[in-house]
């Protein structure tokens, strides 16, 4: 299939011829005057979404819509919600082709769930059921625990692990490389007979908070009731089990899978004067967990990006080509409303300029991440240099995102803002994940970087190279 689509993608380069590129040659140095000669645009824009009337408007059309739908789990009356507050938002802000685009959504919910220790002491875990999970049986599952850092350790230890409930107590080195254990923990612990799984939440800081998301099983091997717990909890069965004292633990879970549900990505525009079929996305995806108010992840990146379109269309400002917002559904469970789309449109990815996304929090921003060539790459760095009066100039690699990776593998240029998430694991997923970790000046400065990139790429008389 990809290679056939290859094959088509390439008989429709040449047709492409709206593109000047492929009729004349334009220096570095040419492009390098018609950039610097957005610096006004520039200007404006910062000062109408750091200083002017925009000023906390896309933390404040934030917070109203989070204080009043809550969190968005996939398949749930919330998301449902949310989508209808912000389709009626996007039209009444004036935007241009607002619609939605049905999706089929995965529909889990977690119901009632606990953990109980029996031994060597009687307490309560707190536990977050990870995305997926089967339930346990309703009285729950009693067993004694075994305690592993590591799948290594697990598999030495596999004769233990039989009739267990499988405690991974992994260190935190990076999200990357950690995540496997929340992925993959219940399916290597069903490898090797454990009845459920508790894994260590994902975190490189804790105040004692289970941090849920996605988990997969495989077809071949039982499926098992796996939850997330906090640092704190999984350190203090790892310090019993080093003593030689025998731990055990109720867990209960009350996990259901659902028929899919029908969800929709929200799309709005405004529509290019020149090239209106070119197009620049710009995108957050507008799902969350079902804990916390799911404001960070991704409240804030949804919010920038439809931010963008109001910015512009606030300064009377029409790119030669389509701006377009894409609000993701579904993005927790895999990128499921991006797939989709991808499915749908990419008939047209040769019109595609780039694709961008912002996933990984809205605070201060350091710059912007970047997939492409290097001639798009240099033309991009130009442009960060318009961004001076805030001094948000940093280019750096892998701009993708779950989202735009599927247009991004093909080719299409990417990007990712790039802001300071030292903190974002601290709240990602869990209860801690409100309104409270998002700052409307941090959010104002992300709006402007978004804002001025997404335009000067949709108004240059040439599309980005790929
Ligand atoms: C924007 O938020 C900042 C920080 O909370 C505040 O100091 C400022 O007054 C706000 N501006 C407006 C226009 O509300
Ligand atoms: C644990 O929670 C249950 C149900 O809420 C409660 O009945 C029980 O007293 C709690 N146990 C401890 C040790 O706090
Ligand atoms: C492809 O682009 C053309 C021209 O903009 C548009 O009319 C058509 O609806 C697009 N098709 C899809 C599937 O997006
Ligand atoms: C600009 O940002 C860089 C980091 O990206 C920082 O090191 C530098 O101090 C900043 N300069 C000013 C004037 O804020
Ligand atoms: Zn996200």
């Amino acid at each position: 299939m990809k290679f056939l689509f290859l094959i088509t993608f390439i008989h429709i380069l040449p047709q492409c011829s709206g593109n000047p590129l492929s009729r004349h040659h334009t220096t570095s140095e040419e492009i390098k005057r018609e950039i610097a000669r957005y610096s006004d645009i520039a200007k404006a824009i910062i000062n109408l979404a750091v200083y002017g009337n925009a000023q906390n408007r896309s933390y404040e059309r934030l917070a109203r819509f989070v204080d009043t739908i809550g969190p968005r789990l996939s398949g749930s009356k919330n998301l449902e919600m949310a989508i209808k507050y912000i389709f009626n938002a996007l039209q009444e802000d004036g935007l241009e082709n607002v619609h939605l685009e049905p999706v089929k959504v995965p529909h889990w919910e977690r119901g009632v769930e606990s953990a109980m220790m029996l031994a060597p002491r009687s307490y309560n875990i707190s536990i977050l059921g990870l995305g997926s999970s089967v339930a346990t049986p309703p009285e729950g599952i009693t067993a004694e625990v075994l305690v592993v850092t590591s799948f290594d350790e697990l598999h030495k230890r596999a004769q233990d692990a039989k009739g267990k409930i499988v405690v991974y107590n992994q260190p935190y080195i990076s999200y990357e490389e950690t995540v496997k254990y929340r992925l993959l923990g219940a399916v290597e612990a069903g490898k090797v007979g454990a009845v459920a799984s508790l894994i260590r939440s994902v975190t490189s800081f804790s105040i004692n908070s289970p941090h849920t998301g996605l988990q997969k099983y495989q077809f071949d091997v039982p499926k098992i009731p796996t939850a997330c717990i906090s640092v704190e909890d999984a350190e203090m069965m790892a310090r019993v089990a080093s003593r030689g004292t025998k731990i055990v633990v109720t867990l209960k879970m009350g996990a259901k899978t659902y028929p899919d549900a029908t969800s929709f990505n929200t799309v709005a525009e405004i529509v290019g004067s020149k090239y209106p079929e070119q197009v620049v996305l710009v995108s957050g995806h507008l799902d969350s967990w079902d804990v916390g108010q799911g404001a960070m992840d991704d409240g804030g990146g949804a919010f920038i990006s439809w931010e963008a379109l109001s910015l512009i269309k606030e300064l009377g400002l029409r790119p030669k080509r389509t701006l377009r917002l894409v609000l993701w559904t579904a993005e927790e469970q895999g990128g499921v409303g991006a797939q989709q789309y991808y499915q749908l449109h990419k008939v047209n990815i040769s019109n595609y300029d780039i694709v961008m996304e912002s996933d990984e929090g809205t605070f201060t921003p350091m710059g912007l991440a970047f997939t492409g060539s290097d001639k798009a790459r240099a033309i991009l760095k130009e442009i960060m240099q318009l961004l001076q009066p805030i001094n948000v100039t940093n280019i750096y690699e892998n701009g993708g995102g779950t989202d735009i990776d599927f247009w991004v593998r093909d080719g299409v240029p990417g990007a990712s803002l790039y802001d300071d998430i030292s903190k974002y694991f601290w709240f990602h997923h869990s209860q801690g994940d409100t309104m409270t970790v998002q700052d409307p000046s941090q959010m104002n400065l992300c709006a402007a970087v978004w804002t001025v990139i997404s335009y000067v790429i949709a108004d240059m008389e040439e599309r980005l190279p790929r």
